[in-house]
């Protein structure tokens, strides 16, 4: 499939999605029962995900979106924005920081450290997607739908220069790009 001036081809159906996303949902669901956690959604990306996830998700909880962006069309620029919108108080909360995707982790260790600043009772991270040949950083992963090989990936929430986030399935940039 082209989309703008790239080949994709399917790569992770929305069946295999929603089958590996229940699965997380029941995960989060038995370590976080009585804990009313609260899960910060990184816009725009992981909408979907977040979405979905929540729908399976069988116990009190709360829900907020922030936006933080560090990407400029296929490469990580390596520098990040400052983050827009929490409004909520997070002391002593149990924080689930849910991502589309962790690539380089340059985005999800700004967010994790200024979160850190204002005393969580704890911070977990829930992401569909990590490229583990990517990642650069220490923060610890507890909630992974799918680790991918370091190659662009769309659908599912996540763009190519701003189009297909409405993709239902995950599309790898084809081999001969
Ligand atoms: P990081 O800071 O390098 O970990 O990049 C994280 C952000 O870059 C994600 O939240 C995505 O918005 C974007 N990103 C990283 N890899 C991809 C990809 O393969 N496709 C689309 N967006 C990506």
């Amino acid at each position: 499939m082209k989309i703008k001036d790239k080949e994709f081809k399917s790569y992770i159906s929305h069946q295999e999605i929603a089958d590996r996303v229940a699965v997380l949902g029941k995960d989060i669901t038995k370590k976080y029962e009585g804990k009313k956690p609260l899960f910060i959604v990184i816009l725009n990306g992981s909408f979907v995900f977040a979405a979905d996830l929540l729908r399976e998700v069988n116990t009190e909880c709360d829900v907020t979106f922030i936006r933080l962006a560090s990407y400029s069309e296929m490469q990580s620029t390596g520098s990040v924005k400052e983050l827009i919108g929490l409004t909520e108080n997070i002391f002593n909360r149990h924080v689930i920081v849910v991502e589309d995707i962790v690539d380089t982790g340059t985005t999800l260790e700004h967010i994790y450290d200024l979160l850190q600043d204002l005393g969580p009772a704890s911070i977990e991270v829930a992401t569909l997607l990590y490229k583990p040949e990517a990642y650069k950083k220490d923060i610890g992963l507890k909630f992974i739908g799918f680790e991918i090989p370091n190659k662009f990936v769309l659908g599912y929430g996540l763009d190519y220069d701003g189009v297909a986030r409405n993709l239902k399935d995950v599309y790898q940039l084809a081999e001969s790009e």
